[in-house]
């Protein structure tokens, strides 16, 4: 039988998440957040707004009868849709939050142990008392973050084997009900979350809930996505012709030799350092469609004018809202994925990276070497260009 939910007193070390609980079971860290990290994330009438535009994915989940019918509407919503929702029952969930409100972005710092290149987005949920969207199973890890309110959590201790939802809704609710240990959460709590084990929460007193969602592709998004890269460069996309065929292959036969073959410049393909370079493109895929296009900020600084900027003592640091990937290839060499770019790396440049991944900040006084190294200037001068990397004067906190 396995243990009730464990409760630590601090997030995990890397060492210790990946050992015991990634993918194996949810965890409960009690005031993880600190009360000035929360009172700067979003609020719920910003939410509210968010949720009246275009671009953000909301969407509403109404409960009644304790639970017994469940309704969901998809948003853009109006002041009125509010209005009509009433003062318990119901939830407003908001997609990709961490791109709309920066602020709230600041939240990924703390899960700097978790694969922060696996980060799908932050969800963020404002629910009235009562509020829930149903026991459920999610594909992602979720490190559920409690704001304002309290929450009561159902945990599953195992991975749910078999998924049956109820039929005919527009959200997937588990058909019956599933063991699991029950907590309440508050303001600064993390409970993690491992995929397809079955939660439910149910809102005590109004409340927000931020999910910190790592999701991981499906094989066929990964050879679709490394398709397409290679067929946007003629010398990689090597057309099959049927080279060394024998009379084995004659008709409608496909030889043992020619399926070998085949499979063989497949496996080949993988692994080459194109794989490399288009892992980290991958990975730096932005959900938010335009995005990337809109990326080049509105006046971008050529080299000398960027150097001299960091000469004055001005610093850089990365947006937390700003994912990069780096890997290296197996000849060693260092790739630095960003916004589905790819860039190669020297290693004085991989150090700075580095620095900057873990939202520490850069300055010429701190990194001296910088100076005579004009590669990896021009790199962060790039970076600097498409919104990657931000200045900011030391001393501004
Ligand atoms: C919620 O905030 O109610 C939903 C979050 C989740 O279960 O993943
Ligand atoms: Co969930």
């Amino acid at each position: 039988m396995p243990s009730p939910l464990v409760i630590l007193d601090d997030l995990p070390s890397a060492v210790d998440f990946y050992r015991l609980y990634w993918n194996r079971r949810p965890f409960l860290v009690r005031r993880a957040i600190g009360e000035d990290a929360m009172a700067a994330l979003i609020g719920a009438d910003v939410l509210a707004g968010l949720a009246m535009e275009e671009a953000p994915q909301s969407r509403m989940v109404m409960t009644a009868g304790d639970h017994h019918d469940w309704s969901c509407r998809f948003g853009p919503f109006t002041e009125d849709d509010f209005a009509a929702a009433g003062d318990a029952d119901w939830s407003l969930l908001v997609q990709n939050v961490e791109q709309f409100h920066p602020e709230t972005a600041t939240l990924l710092r703390y899960f700097n142990f978790a694969p922060r290149w696996l980060m799908d987005d932050i969800m963020v949920s404002f629910s009235a008392k009562g509020g829930s969207v149903g026991p459920h199973v999610d594909s992602y890890h979720v490190f559920l973050v409690q704001g304002q309110g309290t929450r009561r959590w159902k945990v599953a201790r195992t991975p749910l084997l078999e998924e049956v939802y109820i039929q005919g809704l527009e959200l997937k609710i588990l058909e019956t009900n599933f063991d699991g240990d029950d907590i309440d959460v508050t303001s600064g709590d993390v409970l993690y979350v491992p995929p397809k084990f079955a939660h439910q929460g149910t809102t005590i007193d109004d409340a927000l809930t931020f999910s910190v969602g790592f999701l991981g592709p499906k094989l066929s998004e990964l050879y679709g996505s490394y398709g397409q890269y290679l067929s946007e460069f003629e010398g990689l996309d090597q057309r099959y012709v049927g080279d060394g065929l024998g009379p084995d292959s004659a008709g409608f036969v496909i030889g043992a030799d020619a399926a070998q073959k085949i499979q063989g410049s497949l496996t080949r393909q993988l692994g080459a350092k194109d794989f490399t370079r288009w892992l980290v493109e991958f990975f730096t895929e932005s959900a938010i469609e335009d995005f990337g296009e809109h990326s080049e900020r509105g006046q971008t600084l050529d080299v000398a004018a960027f150097g001299a900027e960091l000469k004055k003592g001005t610093g850089l640091t990365k947006p937390e809202y700003i994912k990069f990937a780096i890997t290296q290839s197996a000849d060693g060499e260092f790739f630095l994925g960003f916004n589905r770019r790819s860039y190669s790396l020297s290693e004085s440049a991989t150090a700075v990276l580095h620095r900057l991944m873990v939202d520490d900040s850069v300055t010429l006084g701190r990194a001296p070497e910088l100076l005579n190294d004009p590669a990896t200037i021009e790199l962060l001068c790039e970076l600097y260009n498409h919104q990657g990397l931000e200045f900011y004067r030391p001393g501004d906190g």
